[in-house]
């Protein structure tokens, strides 16, 4: 793909089309939401307002990371709606329950902040695969109803591109190097990585476990044959043993896959020395796990998540 025209003809469309409207994104931190929030702030400026809404279920350090980013890039607007996500999760222990909870907070969230604004449009970060796997059933221009009413108009300027093209053009664009590289992070956070009811209390421990398996995953240099690499809060509890005292505390599990595309998965060999040392460094940074394990299974007949 040439990037230089890409722009060109995205820029000059999204100007015709949009006029002197105002748009919004909700912008996740993720590699699309972000190539197309600077995207369309090189088109319209500060006609655009990007809404990043925190469910608390973020990685170590992300929250902090996305608002660096972009607070001086875009209009940005940061709103923690940690307490809310986890007020409506409580009590909570189905996967798919948690799921549809998680969405529909983000958009009661979302929607709160698009009010203020009177938007026409709505900017998604729509990539070819999306589409293509779900049968190719959206339609290129269609209307977004939010539950108040509200009609947006979607744009979605990068949805004929694959994720390589997208991240080609991230770095095009001046996005930085770590952003554009990292892994992909599922829209439920960390509440896909704890398994059972959410608490704060789990969420910190998933986060703690999973930040040492990226950091040492990343100094190995691994990451390179790697899709994804995180560890899941089991919700079950084992015994282990600190000095010689008995100890009960949580089953935590590695999961590292290499894939194209998510649709299939495979966990290559990996090297031991990684693995002892993730194990070594959570069971004695973590007090809460007295246990860690590595899961082998292959995407199908698992998904790559555990949730
Ligand atoms: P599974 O677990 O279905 O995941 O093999 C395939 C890919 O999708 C990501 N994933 C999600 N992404 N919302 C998302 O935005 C979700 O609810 C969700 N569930 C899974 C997962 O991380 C993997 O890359």
């Amino acid at each position: 793909m040439n990037n230089e025209k890409f722009i060109k003809e995205t820029i000059k469309n999204l100007r015709e089309e949009i006029g002197n409207e105002k748009v919004i994104i909700a912008l996740s931190g993720g590699v699309d939401s972000s190539v197309c929030s600077v995207l369309v702030k090189e088109a319209i400026g500060n006609q655009l307002t990007a809404i990043f809404v925190d469910n608390g279920l973020m990685r170590e350090g992300e929250v902090e990371e996305v608002c660096e980013t972009f607070e001086n890039r875009l209009k940005f607007i940061s709103v923690d709606g940690s307490d809310e996500f986890l007020s409506a999760l409580k009590g909570v222990n189905d996967a798919e329950e948690k799921r549809k909870i998680i969405g529909k907070v983000f958009i009661d969230v979302f929607q709160r902040e698009a009010e203020k604004i009177q938007a026409k449009y709505l900017v998604q970060g729509t990539i070819a695969p999306d589409w293509i796997e779900s049968g190719g059933g959206i339609k290129t221009h269609h209307n977004l109803a939010l539950p108040n009413g509200m009609v947006l108009d979607v744009l979605e300027p990068i949805r004929d591109l694959y994720k390589d093209e997208v991240r080609e053009l991230g770095l095009e664009l001046g996005l930085p190097e770590k952003l554009i590289h990292r892994q992909p992070f599922p829209g439920p956070g960390l509440a896909v990585r704890v398994l059972g009811e959410l608490t704060r209390e789990k969420i910190a421990i998933s986060k703690m476990g999973n930040h040492i398996i990226s950091e040492e995953v990343e100094k190995s240099g691994f990451n390179k044959n790697l899709w994804q690499y995180f560890g899941v809060l089991t919700d079950s509890k084992v015994t282990g043993v600190k000095g010689d005292q008995r100890d009960f505390g949580y089953l935590f599990v590695i999961r590292m896959v290499s894939s194209i595309d998510a649709m299939t998965a495979m966990v290559p060999e990996l090297p031991w020395d990684l693995i002892k040392t993730i194990s070594k460094r959570i069971t004695s940074e973590v007090k809460e796990i007295t246990h860690v394990t590595l899961s082998v299974s292959d995407k199908p007949p698992s998904t790559i998540e555990f949730e």
